[in-house]
């Protein structure tokens, strides 16, 4: 396995070197630029990120905490739901079986699924691809390892050492709000053998060499047993440790126990376990047992590091979250419920995800989203429940009275976040840790109300948080989540959503936003998430290529258009981890990578530019199956730089002219940066991460006129000095 420990910086080689510059050709594709004619500014807030709990993307990925169900309240392995569900009316009309599951087989070579996927449909949602053996029930399957409530844990027994190990609930509310702890009873041990019990992490927990890790677990012991307790983290089979440390007794009272395990040797390995034995003989319970690495700025229940870093070579300038479906789940009860999400993490309930069919520590809250927003130096784009979940059969019944609960939920998130310590709410912010306000400025009313079932009162129900939210927060940007509302609605944008698949014509997304296709009489336009879903889990140089052209169309819209983020950038590759296919970044317990796209997004973001020019191009080359362009090209500039950003989406190579007229000197020397590949499948992977990377040179033979040669399957940035 390689590690991903390159930065993009150093990848970007820097060669020096002569463009070649082919005779000028009339007949060639040109693109003429009046350098003097701007049509509109781009918000520097063009290129960001949008997250939510999906695909491990917190809980086995960003949120550093290592250790799997480290409350014993995880109530399932993979979703199923508690009571049947009424059939719903599907397009596909399929059978559904007992579970609520619509699940079609389909022959994996015509649909280019791999071996052992199935595409199903739970209850109410989209489709999504599983993988097969990994979509089963734990009580109904005859193999099971785990008792209940235990997921994640196994007994450790050596020698003649023995150990039962149990779900149990003797009181612990003097310190948690969480009812569960695990009760382990050893017997026959000698004193030099040991029983307990280990946890699998995420896949796996991480060994990484000389790191020092930070584990905890609250523990009691019954009377008669008194330690000691050594925790480690050792090979699967229990035969290496690679980092150890002993409490030497422990009392008959809750009490939290805190130790370093500090690694030494250089292995790097996800395929290690963590346990908590005893040498001695008798009966202790433990709860909310953790295991930290270090993490990104060294905070506190923080970030995973490498992803932190890999994401800050995007230079994404916002953050949409907490989602996505997340924040709305499939009942109000399964809703990001933020006052659940802070404070001490003891105190935080928990809750079951049923958006994405996993449980979710809730460890990542409203706090860590917001730390992480200031690591990155993002703008948060905080998205409010609206009152729309995933399962409303008849439209929301939340309207009028019935939403005012959750306009008042709102606001006191807001004040949470902004307010002064003087405020209830900003007092309690900073008693956990933040005395100075957070930076908001920017609110999203709702995630896809579009999708409310069999109603639509979005426009209402928007207009209701609205009057009041902005009576509160007048100096807020309001985003409306739904294109679909009349128009009493007063919204400062709408957040419109754009997945794309090729072969449905992904390449016209590029004129989405053109003036022919869309009113200027709109809103303004937030694209809260796009995708083009090509490549799985992570999406392939094809999806780069469509990415790159979609986001042109958004660039050159700019009047239009004003930030982008690209769904969903987590996946945690191990089976099981996906519920969404085509992600932005991969990774497993011990590395991580970007997709093609991801590269997109950072060549762009780097090169985004303040103005966006006025050009046209001549003699540009139309497939003549699909009618759609073969170069998608864009131009914009700063005071010091302007940037031509063009895509070959086809396997051929093109001459490309750019002609820019309005400007007194371009320089000759440009810095070229181009992502390719040989087929437009190539992909990154966790095992080649760095298989398809932009490579930056500085290359001269440029000036007003320079005709450049776009290579198959490329996306380009030429980045010129002018004055
Ligand atoms: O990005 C995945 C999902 O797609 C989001 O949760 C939802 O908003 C959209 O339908």
């Amino acid at each position: 396995m390689k590690l991903r420990i390159i930065s993009l910086a150093s990848l970007a080689v820097m060669v020096f070197g002569f463009h070649s510059c082919a005779r000028w050709d009339d007949g060639a594709p040109t693109v003429t630029v009046a350098a003097d004619e701007v049509t509109s500014e781009l918000n520097p807030l063009f290129y960001g990120l949008m997250t939510e709990e999906i695909n491990y993307s917190y809980d086995g990925g960003l949120y550093a905490e290592l250790i799997r169900n480290r409350a014993f309240d995880s109530p399932a392995i993979y979703y199923r739901p508690p009571v049947p569900i009424n059939p719903v009316v599907s397009k596909q009309d399929e059978p559904m079986d007992e579970a609520g599951i619509r699940k079609i087989v389909r022959n994996p070579e015509q649909l280019d699924f791999l071996p052992g996927q199935i595409e199903m449909r739970l209850k109410n949602h989209n489709y999504q691809v599983y993988q097969e053996n990994h979509v089963y029930y734990p009580d109904t399957d005859p193999n099971l390892q785990y008792q209940e409530g235990l997921y994640y844990w196994n007994p450790v027994m050596e020698g003649d050492a023995k150990v039962k190990i149990a779900l149990d609930n003797i009181d612990q509310s003097s310190w948690t709000v969480m009812k569960n702890n695990a009760r382990i009873e050893i017997s026959n041990a000698d004193g030099k053998s040991r029983a307990g019990i280990y946890n699998e992490g995420y896949w796996g927990i991480p060994v990484w060499p000389n790191t020092t890790y930070r584990a905890s677990f609250y523990a009691k012991a019954a009377p008669g047993f008194d330690g000691p307790i050594t925790v480690a983290i050792e090979s699967n089979d229990g035969s290496t440790s690679y980092a150890s440390a002993t409490v030497s007794s422990i009392g008959t009272e809750w009490k939290k126990y805190e130790l370093t395990l500090a690694t030494a040797d250089a292995t790097v390995t996800d395929k290690a376990r963590f346990t908590l034995t005893s040498t001695a003989n008798g009966k202790f319970w433990i709860s909310f047992v953790s295991l930290f690495p270090p993490t990104y700025n060294d905070r506190p229940n923080g970030l995973r590091k490498d992803l932190m870093e890999l994401m800050a070579e995007m230079h994404p300038a916002f953050l949409r979250f907490p989602g996505g479906n997340y924040v709305q789940g499939h009942a109000p009860e399964t809703r990001f419920e933020w006052k659940k999400m802070i404070g001490p993490v003891e105190m935080r309930p928990t809750h079951y995800n049923d958006s994405w069919h996993y449980h979710s520590s809730d460890g990542m809250g409203l706090m860590e989203f917001m730390d992480w927003c200031e690591d990155l130096g993002m703008e948060p784009i905080l998205v409010v429940f609206s009152g729309m979940y995933l399962d409303t059969e008849s439209g929301s019944p939340f309207l009028g009275k019935n939403l005012e609960p959750f306009i008042e939920e709102a606001l006191e998130e807001i004040e949470f976040l902004t307010g002064d310590t003087d405020t209830k709410w900003g007092a309690l912010r900073a008693q956990y840790g933040h005395p100075e306000p957070y930076k908001l400025k920017y609110i999203e009313i709702g995630n896809e109300d579009f999708h409310e079932r069999r109603g639509n009162t979005y426009s209402l129900r928007y207009m209701q948080m609205y009057n009041v939210l902005k009576k509160a927060y007048p100096d807020m940007v309001y985003i409306a989540s739904s294109r679909v509302i009349d128009d009493t609605v007063i919204t400062d944008m709408v957040d419109v959503h754009q997945y794309m698949r090729v072969e449905q014509g992904a390449l016209a997304e590029n004129h989405r936003f053109d003036p022919e296709n869309y009113p200027r009489t709109s809103p303004k336009i937030f694209v809260g998430e796009y995708a083009t879903r090509e490549g799985r889990p992570t999406t392939n140089l094809q999806g780069a290529l469509y990415d790159a052209s979609y986001l042109l169309g958004c660039e050159r819209n700019s009047d239009l258009v004003e930030m982008t983020c690209f769904a969903p950038i987590f996946c945690n590759v191990n089976l099981g981890g996906v519920q969404w296919e085509c992600n932005l970044m991969g990774y497993n317990a011990v590395s991580c990578y970007g997709a093609p796209s991801f590269y997109v997004q950072s060549m762009f973001s780097k090169n985004l530019g303040v103005h966006q020019l006025s050009s046209k191009m001549l003699n540009t080359p139309i497939d003549s199956e699909t009618g759609f362009e073969d170069i998608i090209y864009n131009v914009t500039k700063d005071d010091e730089f302007i940037y031509v950003k063009a895509v070959n989406v086809t396997g051929k190579e093109y001459p490309f002219q750019v002609d820019i007229k309005g400007v007194g000197i371009v320089d000759s020397k440009a810095v070229v940066t181009v992502l390719k590949g040989d087929s437009d499948q190539e992909t990154n992977s966790i095992d080649n991460p760095l298989n398809i990377v932009p490579q930056e040179s500085v290359v001269n033979g440029f000036g007003k006129r320079f005709s450049y040669t776009l290579e198959p399957y490329s996306v380009n940035v030429i980045k010129l000095g002018y004055k």
